[in-house]
């Protein structure tokens, strides 16, 4: 299993889903990280192993190569504020880190992996033709995927929130908060697909669906929104 995005709020509570269920486990962390040492620790103390290979093409090929993962996650994303603080403007970076490392993994897993299940975490709302540029990299990602031959599960959460969110992102707290409000007095009306489709999800709960799917064989080259993710 290799993760990519592993020290993000999902890609954390991947590496640790899979540690529960005993799977070898390597946890990606970009080599320029200033917090390396104490994800190391983290994941290292997980029983994962940490690998730091540049985000080129021609290195990660090297290192899935090597590797021979049977599921490769894809959980990165970059958001307004950490593109700034990047250098970037917000549509740049999700040009540059949602599709295009995304699109870098995918390349290197068909040169050296192409039977690996590629997890991809893309968002509710997805579709061809949209002109929000967030949901656009998604949807060109998808594309990529479906033209690419590799396996594939696409994930489709709504807000991925839950107490345990170390970033301060009052915007998509208060979304999900108003969200799960509204949904909790549909579930309660009898709409219940509804709610478990567009309700926030915890990262663990996230996780927990995101494994189960990858390790699925009815999964494969399937796209699941938040109500096939949430594990009963
Ligand atoms: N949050 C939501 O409500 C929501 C809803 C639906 C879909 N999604 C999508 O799900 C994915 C994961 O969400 P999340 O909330 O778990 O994300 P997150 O906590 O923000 O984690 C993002 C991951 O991407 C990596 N990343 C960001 N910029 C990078 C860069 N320049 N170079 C290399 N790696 C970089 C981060 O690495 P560092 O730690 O090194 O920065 C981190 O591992 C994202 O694509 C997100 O858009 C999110």
């Amino acid at each position: 299993m290799f993760v990519a995005g592993a020290t993000g709020y999902t890609g954390q509570a991947v590496v640790s889903e899979l540690r529960t269920r005993g799977l070898q486990t390597t946890a990606h962390v970009r080599p320029d990280s200033s917090a390396l040492p104490r994800w190391t620790e983290r994941f290292e103390g997980l029983g994962a192993s940490v690998d730091t290979t540049a985000w080129e093409l021609e290195a990660m090929t090297e290192t899935i190569a090597a590797l021979q993962p049977t599921v490769v996650f894809a959980l990165l994303g970059t958001t307004r504020r950490r593109a700034a603080s990047e250098g970037m403007d917000t549509k740049a970076g999700y040009e540059r880190i949602d599709y295009g490392l995304s699109k870098l993994l995918l390349d290197a897993c068909r040169g050296a992996a192409p039977q690996a299940r590629f997890v991809y975490l893309s968002s509710l709302g997805v579709k061809e033709g949209t002109r929000n540029a967030y949901l656009a990299a998604r949807a060109r990602l998808e594309r990529d995927l479906r033209e690419s031959g590799q396996p594939y599960t696409v994930a489709r959460p709504s807000f991925i929130a839950g107490p345990d969110r170390d970033e301060d992102r009052r915007a998509e707290r208060a979304g999900a908060a108003v969200a799960d409000a509204v949904l909790g007095a549909a579930g309660w009306l009898g709409a219940k697909r509804t709610r478990d489709r567009f309700q926030s999800m915890d990262a663990a709960t996230l996780a927990a669906g995101l494994v189960r799917a990858a390790l699925d064989p009815e999964a494969r080259d399937a796209v699941l929104e938040a109500d096939a993710l949430r594990t009963t």
